[in-house]
């Protein structure tokens, strides 16, 4: 039961399209957190989460009732890797904070959390997703800096395979 799935939340579909590009690069499912089951937690051994941020540094509206279901999940000895998606030039001091909520949700769930990212070169004043002086997942700008999400994602997927 070695799959991978990706999950995300997204309101007006990029960080929709950015998961079905992980996705695609992996070989792997891609679903919208709103159909988020106990079975398809079950059923998969590797989690990819992807979140946009919204309001100030919150999470994707869908992932409230998404992270439900995962904590109400056996997620011991599962591996995830969360992504986030959004704009550090209007939102700088609130920087993907969905992404940290969403660590902040599975944390301490027994799951081993994989794709931290360093910090370096991203532009932004503070993030609820930086723990210990790094990015809990990998952020994404595809706002102010698409030239850059090609390569981000192909470093942090590099990064992930490994683990998966
Ligand atoms: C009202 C509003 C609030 C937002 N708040 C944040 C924020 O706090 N931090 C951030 O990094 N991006 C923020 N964003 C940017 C979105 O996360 C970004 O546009 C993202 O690409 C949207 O992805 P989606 O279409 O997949 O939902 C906000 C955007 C809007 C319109």
């Amino acid at each position: 039961m070695n799959t991978t799935i990706v999950i995300y939340g997204s309101s007006t579909g990029t960080c929709e399209a950015i998961a079905e590009k992980i996705a695609q690069k992996l070989g792997c499912e891609v679903m919208n957190v709103q159909g988020l089951s106990a079975d398809v937690v079950n059923n998969h051994q590797n989690l990819i989460l992807g979140t946009s941020t919204w309001g100030a540094g919150e999470l994707q509206d869908d992932w409230y009732d998404g992270l439900k279901v995962l904590q109400g999940a056996e997620l011991s000895g599962k591996t995830f890797a969360l992504f986030g998606c959004g704009d550090c030039e209007s939102y700088g001091d609130t920087f993907v904070g969905g992404l940290g909520e969403l660590y902040n949700g599975i944390k301490g769930c027994g799951a081993k959390i994989v794709g931290a990212v360093e910090t370096d070169g991203y532009t932004f004043d503070d993030s609820e997703a930086v723990v210990d002086g790094k990015f809990v997942g990998l952020p994404l700008d595809d706002i102010n800096e698409d030239d850059k999400t090609d390569t981000r994602i192909e470093a942090w997927i590099a990064d992930i395979l490994p683990d998966l």
